[in-house]
């Protein structure tokens, strides 16, 4: 029988460079992406109910998650709100309520964190956004879809990293989509993170794609990946290298 509130649809969106890094070591904002990938990501952007967002990638690009006037009207045209929720995720809470986000009033800003927020932080998050905050010490990914399903009738979600929450999206089979533009850079340096972030651990089992699309622009490849699930494989799941 099929789940009364199934989970959204999450698709994730990343620019990497040839090598696979998608910064460099220090996680400062790097611009090394074309005007074609950075329309890319407002249209996919557009496409969702909601955008998703890890606090790093938050803090350090310090972005307010919203759209261009035309991607907003054709949202209109199509019957959407002018722009997709904006959910951020966070363990420890220490969210700054002086991020450019919280002074763009262009859609919801939900939190999804836990009680290790501190209290003055809630307090001044409070008028600017929902806080969703679990009594335990780390933010349950499934419960959190769940919830954009059922409250908030959520039913595509784009996640735009950073890689720490990719991965934990991933390990969990909570990616669906990977939409991936390859930068014709190199950057090299084993501290700058790859698309599934910093760790040497390899992920619990090798994930699967399938490729559905592919479109150059200029030096630019735009890529779009299924993920295959673990119950959609009928074949070994686990790479050697894995075991
Ligand atoms: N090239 C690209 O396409 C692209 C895209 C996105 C980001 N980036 C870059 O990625 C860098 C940041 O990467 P990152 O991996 O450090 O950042 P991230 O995934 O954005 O954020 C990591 C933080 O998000 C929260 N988080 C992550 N997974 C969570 C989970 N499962 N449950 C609850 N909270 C979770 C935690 O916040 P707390 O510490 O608050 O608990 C964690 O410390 C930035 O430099 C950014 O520019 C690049």
């Amino acid at each position: 029988m099929k789940q009364k509130h199934a989970r959204p649809f999450v698709a994730a969106t990343f620019a990497m460079t040839v090598d696979g890094k998608i910064t460099t070591r220090n996680f400062t904002p790097v611009d090394f992406t074309s005007r074609e990938d950075k329309l890319h990501l407002f249209r996919q952007r557009a496409l969702a109910d909601a955008v998703l967002i890890g606090h790093t990638s938050l803090k350090r690009d310090n972005v307010r998650l919203s759209l261009p006037a035309e991607l907003q009207q054709a949202r209109i045209k199509r019957k959407q709100t002018p722009a997709p929720l904006r959910v951020i995720v966070s363990n420890k809470g220490r969210i700054d309520s002086g991020l450019k986000i919280f002074q763009s009033v262009t859609s919801p800003i939900l939190i999804f964190s836990t009680m290790r927020m501190p209290r003055k932080t809630q307090v001044a998050l409070g008028g600017k956004a929902t806080l969703h905050l679990a009594e335990s010490d780390y933010v349950n990914l499934e419960g959190m879809l769940r919830i954009l399903r059922s409250q908030y009738k959520v039913r595509t979600v784009e996640c735009e990293g950073g890689p720490t929450l990719f991965r934990s999206l991933l390990e969990r089979g909570l990616v669906d989509r990977l939409n991936l533009t390859i930068a014709p850079y190199m950057f090299g340096g084993a501290k700058a993170p790859t698309l599934t972030g910093l760790s040497k651990e390899f992920l619990p089992a090798s994930v699967h794609c399938s490729l559905i699309e592919m479109r150059k622009v200029g030096d630019e490849c735009f890529l779009t990946y299924r993920i295959k699930h673990q119950r959609q494989r009928r074949t070994r799941t686990r790479s050697p290298r894995n075991d």
